[in-house]
């Protein structure tokens, strides 16, 4: 079968669902399994969420259509909550507690909603609005920039930010 980002990018959000139902598994004694699983949705989550937004949302709304912007708008939207509130939340939480088996609950429940969203939506539309071809040459250039210095700079840097204000919520709360 050829190449196609959508289906690269829906393959990911898969192995995302599958490490959330993991993580929901634990139990508060299981610190080091919970901590390795957050590591490996980070992992997984931060160069697919930046390659969506520097490259595939900004394509996708060149060529969208009103609701196609609508979805644009609020997919964005949605990755700024996780980033902003979600992530940070979940970093301020220790991951032996009920708060860390909570707020990664949400998470989790988010990014469910945001990938459904993007599959039964956006992707939908991006069939449309993308030939074949385009979508192969997308899937190419996303494998390359997954391997790139730019994309270990992006998510080092994410994860720092995520980590500081982490530690800000925590002393808050
Ligand atoms: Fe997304
Ligand atoms: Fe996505």
């Amino acid at each position: 079968m050829a190449r196609d980002i959508l289906a690269t990018l829906k393959n990911e959000h898969d192995a995302l669902r599958g490490l959330f139902a993991d993580l929901k598994a634990t139990t508060d004694r299981g610190v080091k399994t919970r901590t390795d699983l957050l590591e490996r949705i980070e992992a997984a989550l931060i160069p697919h969420a930046k390659w969506e937004e520097q490259v595939f949302y900004p394509a996708f709304k060149e060529r969208a259509d009103r609701d196609g912007l609508q979805t644009h708008a609020e997919a964005l939207a949605e990755h700024h909550a996780v980033e902003q509130t979600i992530i940070p939340e979940v970093h301020a939480a220790d991951p032996g507690t009920p708060e860390f088996a909570g707020r990664t609950k949400v998470f989790g429940e988010l990014i469910d909603h945001h990938a459904k969203e993007e599959e039964k939506t956006m992707f939908k539309m991006a069939r449309q609005l993308f030939t074949a071809e385009e979508r192969a040459q997308l899937d190419e250039e996303y494998e390359a920039w997954k391997q790139s210095d730019t994309a270990a700079t992006l998510v080092a840097a994410e994860k720092a930010k995520a980590g500081i204000k982490g530690v800000v919520k925590a002393v808050r709360h």
